[in-house]
């Protein structure tokens, strides 16, 4: 029979895996729209759970008031900031969350580490280890998140930041670290090592994320995120905690398919992403009301634009950053209702990188309640085209040029793309002839069945909401 302590520990335990159950079915229905918001609500469950179990395991002495205090502080802030956070400025938050879990896990190792100095017994290879790993990973992922947030928020330049010799430096600070954890590990004059890993981890999170363009942040926020996710596996193995070793494994794993999802969508690598500086050469040839190629655009009127729709039997609405920018979810709602009522099939054509986050278009659509079953993949909705009257594309650029497909010397080339250009018809919502975030032109404006509808999209659709309505 076991006995009253040794009882507790095993329900503790049981309570631990349960939360680890919670994070994986969590993590499993977030990746379907539909059921986000119960991998939501299980996901919190596990975090209660683990919570409380926490406050058993420290047997409610001192330390359990610590964690109620920072619960309590961690929950409000959590919840002011994310009912206050605007739709797209969601990537920064994210990137100040990241950061907060990899300076978390890097103080907790320094003050295990810290600890154990006075009872050298405990420095063995395998505890110093992690915990040097689990202070580098996680002040890389915490400054260089900082940085990320502050490039997202435009606090400071959001363009890439080189120099000569950036690499070299970078490999430098590198080679610091790693003589600074070996020495910790090999337990040689420790302390001092111990703080030029940290502090040398602090400089490199800082200096690899200047040299990245601000719209390739969504791709490294997500890599940071796999790094918070390491440092806080580590700092599991460091506190003896299983439940943080396999949420931190998660984030770790999930951090790491999302970056490489996000990149294939995208058609570039992860080195690409790290060392291309993607961003800081725009398109010479593009400007404001030029095409910046050969041909000659198409300009539409609003009439011409909402009798095209409201007479045709399908249109695909394919959203993009443009859209997030203005605004427009409502108003696109509102145009789908009034095409639907004059008899006209609408589908919505989602492309993975479309906007600046993954899962932008789904949510912003989500927001304005249109139904998920009209929400199409792109694999989906690829062979729709070729049937469909009209492709209305609403601040969408790069995620629908055909140069991809077909032109070899393109930075995008190979990139998969929504086939836009196979309807009957293609109408563009934009401002300008201004190129999207790859920064190049895009042969679909001047293609013979493309219209072009200047303006700001919002404004656009609420114009042609009243004039489907007039017809
Ligand atoms: P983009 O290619 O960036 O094009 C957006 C277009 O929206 C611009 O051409 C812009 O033209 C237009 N626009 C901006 N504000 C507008 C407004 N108020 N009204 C109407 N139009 C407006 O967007 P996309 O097609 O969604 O492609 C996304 C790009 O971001 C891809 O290159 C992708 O690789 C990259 N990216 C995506 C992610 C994720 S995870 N989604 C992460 C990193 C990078 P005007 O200025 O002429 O209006």
């Amino acid at each position: 029979m076991p006995d009253a302590v040794s009882s507790q520990q095993l329900a503790i335990d049981f309570a631990y895996l349960v939360t680890g159950v919670c994070f994986i079915l969590g993590l499993r229905y977030l990746s379907n729209p539909k059921t986000a918001r119960l991998g939501n609500t299980i996901s919190m469950a596990g975090m209660a759970i683990a919570l409380i179990a926490t406050g058993f395991n420290l047997d409610f002495t001192a330390a359990w008031w610590i964690l109620l205090v920072g619960a309590g502080v961690g929950a409000a802030v959590g919840i002011y900031s994310a009912r206050a956070v605007k739709m797209t400025a969601m990537p920064q938050m994210v990137a100040l969350f990241n950061g907060a879990g990899g300076g978390a896990a890097a103080m907790v190792a320094t003050a295990e580490y810290l600890g154990a100095l006075d009872d050298p017994s405990r420095l063995t290879w395998d505890f110093t280890l992690a915990t040097v790993l689990s202070s580098v990973i996680g002040a890389i992922s915490f400054t260089g998140s900082i940085v990320a947030f502050l490039k997202l928020q435009e606090l400071m330049t959001g363009r890439p930041i080189t120099y000569p010799g950036q690499q070299v430096v970078n490999a430098l600070i590198a080679l610091a670290i790693v003589v600074g954890a070996g020495l910790v590990i090999a337990n040689y004059d420790a302390l001092p090592a111990y703080f030029v890993a940290l502090g040398a981890a602090a400089l490199l999170g800082v200096l690899f994320v200047l040299p990245i363009g601000g719209a390739d942040m969504p791709v490294i926020i997500s890599l940071l995120n796999s790094f918070t996710g390491l440092a806080a596996a580590m700092t599991g193995f460091v506190l003896g905690n299983n439940v943080l070793i396999i949420s931190g494994a998660l984030v770790g794993a999930s951090g790491t398919l999302l970056t490489t999802l996000m990149g294939k969508a995208m058609n570039r690598s992860i080195t690409n992403v790290l060392f291309g500086a993607f961003g800081s050469v725009q398109s010479s040839t593009a400007g404001e009301g030029g095409t910046g190629g050969s041909g000659t655009v198409r300009e539409a009127t609003v009439d011409d634009v909402a009798t095209m729709l409201a007479y045709a039997k399908q249109v695909v609405v394919v959203p993009g950053y443009g859209m997030a920018v203005a605004q427009a979810q409502h108003s696109v709602r509102e145009l789908a209702d009034q095409l639907e009522k004059h008899g006209v099939t609408v589908k919505y054509a989602i492309h993975p990188v479309a906007g600046r986050m993954p899962g932008h278009m789904n949510v912003l659509l989500a927001e304005a309640n249109v139904p998920y079953p009209a929400l199409y993949d792109m694999e989906d909705i690829n062979p729709e085209f070729p049937r469909t009257d009209v492709a209305l594309i609403i601040g969408a650029n790069d995620v629908t040029n055909p140069a991809a497909r077909n032109v070899p010397s393109s930075p995008i080339y190979g990139m998969p793309i929504l086939d836009v250009d196979k309807s009957h018809n293609v109408v563009v919502l934009k401002r300008s002839m201004k190129p999207g975030f790859a920064g190049i032109d895009n042969p679909l404006y001047e293609l013979p069945n493309t219209m072009m509808l200047f303006g700001d999209a919002k404004s656009s659709i609420d114009k042609l909401v009243g004039a489907v309505k007039a017809l």
